[in-house]
């Protein structure tokens, strides 16, 4: 299950993303915003860094105008472990390098297209399993 979130910067593309996620039949929870109405970033990047916590979801988008605001938010949450990509490359080598559990994005950054071929590698690239990257993340999480 993904649990999504986002802020009036983000709810744009968000739409993009859940009719990209519904094409493909893949499971979500949506913790809003549900409108363009201004709403504090935090808030929502904190329901969805809950959402893993406790084991409802294992993975996260979140999605705020810079992608930055979501991203620093959630990476002060313990577990959690978010990437703000703008490419496909960094939703993929996160995913094999820092196991991320969250992708950021900027609805007013990263258009529709680059968005899906993000969300795309970001959800089927596996963690590598490498122990190099094993021992960086458990490294990551000596100072949480
Ligand atoms: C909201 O205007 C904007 O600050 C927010 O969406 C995000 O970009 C913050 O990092």
């Amino acid at each position: 299950m993904i649990a999504l979130g986002c802020d009036h910067g983000g709810y744009s593309l968000m739409q993009v993303v859940k009719a990209h996620l519904d094409a493909q039949h893949i499971a979500y929870q949506d913790f809003g915003c549900f409108s363009e109405k201004s709403v504090d970033y935090p808030d929502y990047a904190h329901k969805v860094g809950h959402a893993i916590q406790d084991g409802t979801c294992d993975k996260g988008i979140l999605i705020c105008g810079t992608g930055i605001g979501v991203s620093i938010t959630a990476n002060k949450m313990k577990g959690i472990r978010c990437a703000l990509c703008t490419n496909e490359y960094m939703a993929r080598l996160t995913r094999e390098h820092n196991d991320a559990n969250v992708l950021a994005m900027g609805g007013r950054v990263t258009g529709p297209g680059v968005a899906e071929g993000i969300v795309d590698a970001f959800l089927m690239t596996p963690f590598s399993q490498g122990e190099r990257h094993i021992r960086r993340i458990r490294k990551m999480e000596e100072d949480e």
